[in-house]
């Protein structure tokens, strides 16, 4: 037995000598493996004469320790070499596979969402192709009006429907308002609809398709007062504490008074760059709800008095505080390089 002991060592040691490091790993398991020579030895002990198996083990575990000493010494060896010996780590953390995430719009999208949905707004979706009617003829701007130049629109070339007109792909959210008032009756309203809107157009600061959100409320007693409020607190909780909101005296067909808004520009910090004018950011139009659009939509006017407010989601994610994004194509480009920041 001691001889075998004795021969299974030296057999073991020469064989550590000439390992390359791959092998080293199997004559580890071969010899002191669970399943190994050395582990069948201390095994048959138990058929020994009680007053052998102490020495024998005591043999045993020695050889063990010596072979054990003998891997380890030749495993340093071969790592300080060349470089050339593959070792694998089992502790190394492996390559975690790639996950993707939402698209940056998709998020700006659930953002604004809560943002105005923890002030009561009710999210809605209407058509993305569109009657003429709810763009434009409802919004008072029957066809051939100069007003509609704005909207730069794709019309679509299918027959027009008797009543509604052309179908176009629509180019604001305002086609959401009448929509919303003949679904709702009777109010309060108060609707966040935010969609793909598509006009002709491509430059820095414009994509044929962009996203815009709108608000509608309509109630007893709204007044302009309620939408400054709206934006004011739009501005505050999206943008950060330190961005500001402008109101611009404008014209709409579909509102009175009317108004355009603008945020201050972060890429600059309002002295005037590539992307704004003068340190200021259009963000989108807004006003009080034409009292003819309410009756388009079925809502008494003499009751009830509305705002509206529209803007470009793109572009109020790009003027997010922190982010100097100078480019609003750069959104849809799919370079992950860019993706992958958010
Ligand atoms: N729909 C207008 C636009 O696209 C914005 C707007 C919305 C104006 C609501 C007034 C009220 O420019």
């Amino acid at each position: 037995m001691e001889n075998r002991i004795q021969n299974l060592k030296n057999q073991a040691l020469a064989q550590i000598i000439d390992a390359d490091i791959e092998e080293l790993e199997g004559l580890r398991t071969n010899y002191l493996g669970r399943r190994g020579e050395l582990n069948k030895i201390l095994r048959e002990i138990q058929d020994l004469p009680a007053k052998k198996r102490p020495i024998i083990g005591q043999i045993v575990n020695d050889a063990k320790k010596a072979i054990e000493r003998a891997i380890d010494e030749k495993h340093g060896k071969l790592q300080e070499g060349t470089g050339k010996t593959k070792w694998f780590d089992p502790t190394v953390p492996g390559n975690k596979p790639q996950i993707g995430h939402l698209h940056l719009v998709t998020q700006a999208v659930e953002e604004i969402s809560k943002t105005f949905e923890k002030i009561g707004f009710v999210r809605v979706r209407y058509p993305e192709v569109e009657w003429d009617w709810f763009a434009f003829e409802s919004l008072n701007m029957p066809k051939d009006h100069p007003a509609r130049d704005e909207w730069e629109t794709f019309f679509v070339g299918t027959p027009p429907h008797s009543k509604y007109g052309q179908m176009v792909l629509t180019p604001h959210t305002s086609s959401g308002q009448i929509r919303e008032m003949t679904r709702v009756k009777n109010p309060p309203i108060r609707m966040l609809n935010i969609a793909k809107t598509y006009r002709r157009q491509s430059d820095v600061a414009h994509i044929p398709m962009f996203h815009q959100f709108e608000g509608l409320v309509v109630d007893k007693e709204i007044s302009v007062v309620h939408l400054k409020g709206t934006l004011d607190y739009f501005a505050r909780s999206f943008f950060g504490p330190k961005r500001k909101i402008r109101l611009r005296p404008f014209h709409f067909q579909f509102t009175e008074p009317s108004f355009e808004f603008d945020i201050s520009c972060d890429i600059c910090q309002g002295r005037g760059c590539k992307l704004c004018k003068a340190g200021w950011l259009e963000l989108g139009g807004a006003g009080m709800v034409h009292p003819q659009v309410l009756k388009n939509g079925g809502i008494d006017p003499k009751h009830y008095t509305g705002f509206a407010f529209g803007a470009g989601l793109e572009r109020s994610f790009m003027m997010k505080s922190g982010l100097k994004i100078d480019d609003v194509r750069t959104l849809y480009s799919s370079d992950l390089r860019f993706l992958r920041q958010f």
